[in-house]
């Protein structure tokens, strides 16, 4: 399968100098030679690249705009379960952010936060997570069709995991 390099970084993002009150680390998450390594079970094809992506799943909901996943041929089997019409939370790996800023100034934000108190695609770990709805799902072909999503095209995805109400909605809160 085409597009599995990691090193898709766009530099701009990487050489962009902090804003006002940034924090930026001064070590380099990822760079360490140990520790836990990860497998990407798939990637995500949507329609966005940098310059269009929206800006999160609301918005990615608002364009009408369709994705999908595709699964990597060991992984299908792990399809057994789900079906069209469910939720499920897709876990992915903003693999061209930058990963070093631990104090942010968003540019549409209401001023400094931390990486943990934001939504941002910049984190130690990029991380990123959505409830998302599949539309369709092909346990041959490893493909199936998500309602939307934030992502640049060919992001690399981590895990699948259903959406449970009882489990994900807090406090017994309505949804
Ligand atoms: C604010 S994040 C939200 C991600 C996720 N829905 C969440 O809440 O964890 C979405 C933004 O991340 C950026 N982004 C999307 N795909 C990316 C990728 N592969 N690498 C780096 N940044 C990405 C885009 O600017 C997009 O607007």
């Amino acid at each position: 399968m085409p597009g599995w390099s990691t090193d898709r970084r766009r530099m701009s993002d990487t050489q962009k100098p902090p804003r006002p009150g940034e924090v930026v680390l001064d070590v380099t998450p990822g760079a360490a030679a140990a520790g836990p390594s990860l497998e990407f079970i798939g990637e995500i094809r949507t329609p966005w690249g940098p310059d269009d992506c929206p800006r999160n799943l609301i918005q990615a909901r608002e364009t009408g705009a369709a994705a999908r996943v595709i699964l990597r041929p060991e992984f299908r089997p792990g399809l057994l379960g789900l079906e069209p019409g469910q939720h499920v939370i897709l876990l992915y790996w903003m693999d061209r952010a930058r990963r070093d800023l631990i104090r942010q100034n968003p540019r549409h934000g209401a001023g400094l936060r931390g990486a943990f108190a934001l939504r941002s695609p910049i984190r130690p770990n990029p991380v990123s997570l959505a409830t998302v709805r599949i539309t369709t799902l092909d346990a041959q072909t490893g493909e199936l069709g998500i309602d939307a999503i934030d992502c640049f095209d060919r992001t690399p995805l981590l895990d699948i995991k259903p959406w449970k109400p009882g489990i994900d909605i807090p406090d017994g809160r309505a949804p």
